[in-house]
């Protein structure tokens, strides 16, 4: 493959000038994509099965994403955030039309740590509280309140958080903190830590935050009835629930929205990456109870791009592409051929401790014992670089900053064949390194 010229002085330019955050900029440079390709400057391909950021769902570049931002070009981009455009209004009420009746208010955002501050803000101004409670692994963003509720990332050195956030256990049955083993434990873990909150709270308990499905923590996904059960201890203490469903919306996990699938309904959505499919657009939805009321109390959050029309170009395009070519459909078929493929590659390679999750959301956990579950963490590091030479992005995540899982999704439109190559580079990368 030719060498790039100029590589060697942007590698130089991207030391010199990019602000590091937790890791190092390095090779590839990525020139280019298509669906589930990335291609870098000197030509080499890339099967992407994170689809970017976890959020290009319906691949890099796709045509109906392309078309809406030349036609946005070509009427407008940007407004003021008070200016309404007919894309958001159709993208409001395209939104509302694939939820339940208890879902029918959206704020047009651009982040999923901003949907989370605005679902903070909305659940603090209507309960008239201010604690929040989430999982121990839970993931909502970087931003100050979305942090404060996040407790799987380093939190010191910036001072303190907003006060009230506090966390109950991770319902992570392949690891279950409590050592029980579901269903005989009845949620102990979640009975547990509402003791603990009970016993913390000031009295002030406003929300429940959590995403379906834990993604940052390495797919973790809780087990079945567990959300039902949390939000009945919702309803006994009058805080409201919120669905993070970054990952998991618009169709990755089989269904349009994961909370379908775990027999609820959120009192507030948070949605953000897959939403603008790898564009910035992001969304909180709730009931015309609670917009009523925060209105009614003057609650206000505004942000340079809320409600851009650029963005809800997109979004309406997500969408249409969502409904016309059956996305959720093809995620779970395409998910469970995966998923198969992976549980067979297990009994070559005991490396292979766990392979979860749904639709094309699936986890894979690697470990050095299956008697004591000892986490591959350098294994899972040495085959992570070995299958980026090799053609293949997976990433890396971690629990208790334990990396030895990957989390898979490649982009709802890819093909059975892409996910078949990407399956054959894993099982050859394993090999390749005696695992
Ligand atoms: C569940 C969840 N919520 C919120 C976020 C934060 O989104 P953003 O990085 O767009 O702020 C993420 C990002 O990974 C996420 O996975």
């Amino acid at each position: 493959m030719p060498e790039d010229p100029r590589k060697a002085e942007l590698l130089e330019h991207a030391q010199a000038h990019l602000f590091r955050s937790a890791r190092d900029y390095g090779e590839p440079i990525i020139a280019r994509g298509r669906g589930a390709t990335l291609v870098d400057t000197d030509g080499k391909e890339y099967l992407d099965f994170g689809s970017g950021q976890m959020a290009a769902s319906i691949g890099h570049n796709h045509p109906a994403i392309t078309e809406a931002l030349q036609r946005s070009s070509e009427r407008i981009l940007h407004l003021n955030t008070h200016l309404v455009s007919e894309e958001v209004i159709e993208l409001a009420r395209s939104l509302a039309d694939l939820l339940p009746p208890q879902l029918q208010k959206v704020m047009l955002l651009s982040t999923g740590g901003e949907s989370t501050e605005v679902a903070l803000k909305v659940a603090k101004m209507f309960t008239g509280r201010f604690e929040v409670v989430g999982l121990l692994q839970g993931y909502h963003g970087h931003t100050g309140g979305a942090l404060s509720v996040t407790f799987s990332n380093a939190r010191g050195g910036y001072g303190p958080w907003v006060p009230g956030g506090m966390a109950i256990p991770t319902p992570y049955c392949y690891r279950c903190p409590l050592s029980m083993t579901f269903p005989s434990c009845d949620y102990a873990c979640a009975k547990l830590g509402f003791d603990m909150i009970d016993a913390q709270s000031t009295g002030s308990l406003a929300a429940f935050i959590a995403e379906p499905i834990l993604s940052a923590a390495g797919i973790i996904e809780p087990p079945p009835g567990y959300f039902p059960f949390v939000k009945r201890m919702c309803e006994e203490r009058g805080m409201l629930f919120i669905m993070d469903e970054a990952q998991t919306g618009l169709g990755r996990v089989g269904a349009t929205f994961a909370f379908e699938q775990d027999g609820v309904v959120p009192d507030v959505l948070a949605l953000s990456k897959t939403l603008g499919a790898g564009l910035p657009l992001a969304a909180m939805v709730t009931s015309e109870e609670i917009e009523q009321d925060c209105h009614d109390k003057g609650m206000s959050f505004i942000s340079s791009h809320q409600n851009d029309p650029f963005a809800a170009a997109i979004g309406l395009a997500v969408i249409e592409v969502l409904v016309k070519e059956g996305l959720a459909d093809q995620a779970r078929a395409k998910g469970q051929h995966l998923k198969d493929a992976y549980l067979r590659m297990k009994e070559d390679h005991p490396i292979i401790g766990d392979v979860r999750g749904r639709g094309l959301l699936l986890g894979m956990e690697l470990i050095r014992d299956p008697e004591t579950r000892e986490p591959a963490v350098d294994e899972t590091r040495r085959l992570t670089k070995r299958c980026l030479e090799n053609g293949l992005i997976l990433q890396q995540a971690s629990y208790a900053n334990i990396a030895n899982v990957w989390r898979i999704a490649p982009p709802m439109t890819a093909t059975y064949e892409e996910l078949d190559r990407g399956v054959e580079i894993l099982d050859k990368s394993m090999t390749e390194l005696g695992l």
